[in-house]
């Protein structure tokens, strides 16, 4: 893979975890739009983004223009509102694209964060029914925190855990999460993983609340690479 080729565009590429991601594939030598409802908004995020790396790598527009030019597309929205989004973006699928989800459904109520489960087991096994049906589906990035991913200086150092029941898209997922540095992709096996990749992060955020820390993360031991 050569990975100035990839296009990676990021739904709601404007939030946290989309402008970290969007910064992170950039680095790697990936182009990248930032995709937004609103087009200015996602301007504001790439300016703010080439300005960290010195240079006007990375490029913006709306979520369709996003999707419509991107191998692989993230969805960054929050989980409440990613069925409708990828409802309204059905007809503007590349035929060799591969939808990346990051999602997790979480609510925080009263102070608590509880894990909302979708009826599917998963956000991702439910957002795959929405998708057109040649579009793969690849769980990743539901463990990564935008705080860390946000600064280019901070190493990441960490895994992400990838899943997918489609195996070529999900080989070529990992192959090119190689190219970011410090983030080492785990095959996770197949999207029921997702189930308990959404449930890591609930208990992370907790994790990271006890601990008053930001950026805890999961790194597997005894891999040999
Ligand atoms: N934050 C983390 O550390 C973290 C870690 C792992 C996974 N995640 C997951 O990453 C996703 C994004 O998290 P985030 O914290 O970056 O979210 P966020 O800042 O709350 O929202 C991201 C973007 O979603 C779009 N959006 C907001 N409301 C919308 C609506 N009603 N319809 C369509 N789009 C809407 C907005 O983009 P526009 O207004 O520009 O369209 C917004 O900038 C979530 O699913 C979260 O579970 C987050």
């Amino acid at each position: 893979m050569n990975i100035n080729d990839l296009t990676v565009g990021l739904i709601g590429g404007t939030g946290e975890e989309g402008r970290g991601l969007a910064l992170r594939w950039a680095m790697a030598g990936a182009q990248v739009v930032i995709g937004s409802r609103v087009a200015e908004r996602a301007k504001e995020a790439a300016d703010e983004l080439n300005q960290l790396l010195g240079e006007a790598k990375i490029r913006y527009g709306t979520n369709e223009a996003a999707v419509a030019g991107s191998e692989f597309v993230l969805l960054t929205v929050p989980f409440a509102y990613a069925s409708a989004t990828l409802e309204s973006l059905h007809g503007h699928w590349r035929a060799d694209a591969v939808l990346i989800d990051i999602t997790v459904p979480v609510s925080f109520e009263q102070g608590r964060v509880r894990y909302v489960e979708p009826a599917e087991g998963s956000a991702s096994e439910h957002l795959k029914t929405l998708l057109p049906e040649n579009i793969p589906l690849v769980a990743a990035f539901k463990t990564e925190p935008a705080h860390l991913l946000l600064d280019p200086q901070a190493e990441l150092d960490c895994d992400t855990l990838v899943a997918s029941d489609n195996k070529a898209a999900k080989a070529r997922v990992i192959e090119a999460i190689k190219f970011i540095n410090g983030l080492r992709p785990v095959d996770a096996g197949v999207l029921y993983s997702a189930r308990c990749l959404e449930r890591m992060t609930i208990l992370l955020i907790g994790i990271n609340r006890r601990n008053k820390i930001k950026d805890g993360r999961f790194r597997i031991l005894g891999l040999s690479e």
